[in-house]
């Protein structure tokens, strides 16, 4: 029997399945109450532990058309969460006896995948924390699709808060996978994550530029904006030149909102939010661009261009919902979209050894540690950058240690690329390692 798939991030589908998806969804959306025999019998459990509207309601409106069941949890503070009970123990209960799948919201990053550890059914990432927002990608990609025909070769930009908005750090990575130009237009102070632009410059070949230029209506002039260019030549063609980074036509931007309740310090709206509204969309170089946003919006996208026919968020919405049967019907086997094997992504490995490393205050590995075993993924051996598997924000650590030799080496020692990683233990100082009884290892002399 095939192992069980889950969706925790973009990265667990291949682009071939993707595609597949979007041709099931685009068959289901002609008429999405024809359908109704493909899950009959079959029941999915919504588990939200944070507000949503059109996630939840999208995935239970398509399970109700295929002709599936629908068990929710919507309201965690009425569960036993409120009760003190964890998140795998409830996983447990509710990925086995009572629903066929899971759709899960959770505020802590990685909690997802935490999910799939005590699920024995399909575990659907409905958004973590600031993490990732599979889902949704998928229903953006798909808008995009069914609009302009193709995803790779366009140019999209990404604005708003780029650091905290899950749904775009899962856009960038799947629009790297498909050829698609980034360009980032960050409200200043919420850039990306150094994560995933690490991410996005070492695995999916794209460079992260910084130019100067400052608002949405002026993208071909002068403003604050990252450039993320990839490097493939044919994705090079919409930058003028090395020095004047310049944007010809955009063929969508992609609008988030402030994710206040994940701003650490300041839960008020950052002043001066950038909008998008009728000036800013009359530029040049919007004016083939599709608008876009995930929802809900505040004030940065303003009503005046609700009527715009570039204006598709609400389209984007609406799609979710054959999008979603499309992908609920592959999970349960119902359909044939996804390939028995799941892409193969990073290596992950537990962490045999020490205190969790992962330093990130609102990682399920921290919120939920008992029930948590420290896990790293590695995105290549050299250089030598070990990530969080729950939330991939880099780990800190000044030492490593190899469980074997029972030696450990400073960090940036050549040694560490001689450890086996599932042998890697990380510690943030010398006497960290040597509680644990590991002796400083000789160091490599230089090559003569
Ligand atoms: C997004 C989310 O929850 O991350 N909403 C959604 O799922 N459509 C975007 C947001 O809340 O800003």
């Amino acid at each position: 029997m095939s192992p069980i798939r889950h969706l925790v991030s973009i990265d667990d589908l291949s682009i071939a399945e993707m595609r597949r998806l979007f041709e099931r969804a685009r068959e289901f959306s002609v008429e999405p109450q024809s359908w109704s025999h493909l899950c009959r019998g079959r029941i999915s459990a919504s588990l939200f532990y944070e507000s949503s509207t059109r996630t939840r309601l999208s995935f239970e409106s398509a399970m109700l058309r295929l002709g599936g069941g629908v068990i929710t949890a919507a309201d965690m503070g009425n569960s036993s969460a409120s009760k003190g009970e964890s998140l795998a123990d409830t996983v447990r209960v509710v990925g086995g006896a009572y629903a066929d799948l899971v759709v899960l919201r959770h505020s802590s990053e990685g909690a997802a995948r935490l999910a799939t550890e005590y699920s024995s059914v399909p575990v659907i990432n409905g958004g973590d924390g600031s993490h990732e927002h599979p889902t949704q990608t998928l229903c953006d990609l798909y808008s995009l699709w069914v609009e302009r025909g193709r995803i790779e070769g366009l140019d999209v930009v990404l604005a708003g808060d780029l650091r905290y908005s899950r749904t775009i750090h899962s856009f960038a990575y799947a629009l790297a996978r498909f050829g698609a130009n980034v360009v980032c237009v960050p409200q200043p102070g919420f850039e990306m994550p150094e994560y995933v632009v690490r991410r996005l410059r070492e695995e999916f070949a794209i460079e992260p530029m910084r130019a100067n230029a400052s608002r949405l209506g002026e993208l071909a002039s002068t403003s604050d904006v990252v450039y993320l260019t990839p490097q493939k030549p044919h994705q090079l063609s919409l930058f003028t030149d090395a020095k004047g980074w310049k944007v010809g036509r955009v063929d969508a931007v992609y609008m988030t909102r402030p994710q206040t309740e994940r701003h650490p310090t300041d839960p008020s709206d950052p002043t001066s939010y950038m909008q998008l509204g009728k000036r800013a969309m009359s530029a040049d170089s919007l004016r083939d661009a599709v608008v876009m946003h995930p929802l809900p919006r505040r004030d940065e996208i303003s009503a005046d261009i609700d009527a715009d026919p570039r204006s598709i968020y609400f389209k984007q919405a609406a799609r979710g919902v054959p999008l979603r049967m499309a992908l609920l019907a592959a999970m349960l086997g119902e359909i044939e979209v996804l390939d028995p094997e799941q892409p193969r992504g990073a290596e992950v490995h537990p962490i045999p050894e020490g205190d969790n490393p992962c330093e990130a205050p609102s990682c399920i590995s921290r919120t939920e540690e008992r029930h948590v075993t420290p896990r790293v993924r590695f995105q290549g051996r050299a250089p030598h950058r070990p990530a969080c598997a729950f939330c991939s924000n880099d780990l800190t650590f000044a030492f490593v240690g190899c469980t074997t030799t029972r030696h450990y080496h400073a960090a940036d020692s050549p040694a560490v690329r001689q450890i086996r990683p599932d042998h890697q233990v990380f510690f943030p100082d010398a006497a960290a390692a040597e509680a644990l009884g590991f002796v400083r290892g000789a160091q490599p002399s230089p090559i003569a």
